[in-house]
């Protein structure tokens, strides 16, 4: 302002010519100016869309079947990632002998079904890190793959993030049983965390559900287009709502951020490495049994589980990994049997003579459990093989050596059943 002040008393004290002559020069030098500059700044612009269009040739991210308008934004601001992703889709081929050895981390892998798989992926050769807190898992679940180049044991809670390079993630990490989830919820901040490290090192990432999102269900058996229903405040939700959050934090990384998520609804899964007095109840038949103790039924008996056996489960976890479907896939056994028809069974495999004891019912616990396992058939082409009468006994010569016998002697069995 003062500038122009100044400017404009001296220019006061100039001759009326001089002063038309300098506007004049004046204006022809601001149009020189400002037509270089816009010149400059549309050649600019140019540039930096035919730069866009190298890059981002579609101009927006493909989200499943769709393009979206969040998509577009998010590959505007991470052309990187998109050419990563993309990258690494033609660079690893899947379920084909021959492909190259992959990176494979399972969260929970010292647990039941995370030790199953751990074998299982080490057998095919993949590089297989396992993080676990040891909350219900054990070291003695993986002491045979101790000392193995390719294995790798770290202790770790997944409620903390932790930066890993790997290929593909099975998030197994979190209580699965009544007696342990109450204390320790780590569905949704866990599920959190390794989500954000899927998307950091663009990994497959593969999360376990299960049919407690259905809660109670209204209809049988259950397909995963039925959307459940569940308490949401009641004493088993931490867990139920857990998974669905779980489930819905996964597929919005998906939409999201181009993430490939594949989701397992797992029902009732028994066999060898289930802990021994977690609640669950083919192990609780089987070590009461086992113990000489009255099996202990809740409520009238008459509500129905399906029961899978572990093998079954980890091949339906690893083809779904390896296949092209995000799910939710049911995976379990469609076999349904009363908790009365459990017990008997129990009691023709380990003691004839075993007590049944009647007990009060636990809270919002479900009548009817069966899955619907069309479309893991049909997509999967995966269906259980393993009868209950042929996996009770493999779990029970396991549980019988936990018992009472050396309990390493049983760590590294084989679980297979075919
Ligand atoms: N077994 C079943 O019948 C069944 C049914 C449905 C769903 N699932 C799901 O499958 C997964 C594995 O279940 P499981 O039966 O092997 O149970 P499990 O308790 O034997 O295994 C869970 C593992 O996760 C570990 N873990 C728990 N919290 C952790 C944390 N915060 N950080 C790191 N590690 C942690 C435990 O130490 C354990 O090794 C779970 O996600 C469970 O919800 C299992």
């Amino acid at each position: 302002m003062r500038y122009e002040v100044i400017e404009s008393t001296e220019r006061g004290e100039s001759e009326n010519g001089r002063r038309s002559e300098w506007g004049g020069r004046r204006r022809k030098r601001m149009g020189y100016v400002f037509g270089e500059r816009v010149a400059f700044l549309l050649v600019g612009m140019g540039i930096a869309s035919v730069m866009f269009q190298m890059v981002l040739p579609s101009g927006s991210v493909a989200v499943g079947e769709e393009e979206t308008e969040l998509g577009a934004a998010m590959a505007m601001a991470m052309p990187t990632r998109r050419v990563l992703l993309e990258e690494r889709k033609s660079r690893v081929p899947l379920g084909v002998k021959g492909r190259k050895q992959m990176r494979i981390l399972v969260t929970g892998g010292a647990g039941f079904v995370g030790s199953h798989l751990v074998d299982r992926l080490m057998e095919r050769g993949d590089s297989v890190i396992v993080v676990d807190n040891f909350f219900t898992g054990r070291k003695e679940n993986l002491l045979h793959h101790l000392g193995n180049p390719n294995f790798e044991l770290i202790r770790h809670d997944v409620v903390e993030p932790i930066l890993l390079e790997v290929d593909q993630i099975y998030h197994l990490a979190c209580p699965a049983s009544p007696v342990h989830y109450k204390f320790n919820p780590t569905n949704v901040v866990g599920t959190l965390n390794m989500l954000g490290l899927a998307k950091r090192v663009g990994a497959r990432f593969l999360i376990s559900s299960t049919s407690e999102v259905y809660g109670d269900p209204l209809q049988h058996p259950q397909a995963e287009t039925y959307w459940g229903n569940v308490n949401p405040i009641g004493v088993r939700s931490c867990y139920d709502e857990g998974k669905r959050t779980a489930e819905t934090l996964a597929m919005d990384y998906h939409r999201g951020a181009g993430i490939e998520v594949r989701i397992a609804r797992i029902f009732n899964t028994y066999g060898p490495r289930m802990c021994l007095d977690d609640g669950r109840v083919v192990s609780n038949f089987v070590a009461q049994a086992l113990r000489k103790d009255p099996l202990t039924v809740y409520g009238d008996g008459k509500q129905t589980r399906s029961f899978q056996y572990v093998s079954d489960l980890v091949e339906g976890l690893m083809r779904l990994m390896e296949g092209d479907h995000v799910g939710p896939f049911n995976l379990g056994n469609p076999g349904e049997f009363t908790m009365l028809e459990l017990a008997q069974v129990v009691q023709e495999t380990i003691d004839p003579n075993a007590k049944i004891e009647f007990r009060p019912n636990t809270e919002d616990d479900p009548h009817k459990r069966k899955p619907d396992i069309s479309k893991a058939k049909e997509l999967l082409g995966w269906q259980p093989s393993v009868s209950l009468r042929e996996g009770l006994p493999l779990m029970v010569s396991d549980f019988r050596q936990r018992l009472f016998g050396d309990s390493k002697l049983t760590a590294g069995k084989s679980v297979s059943a075919s």
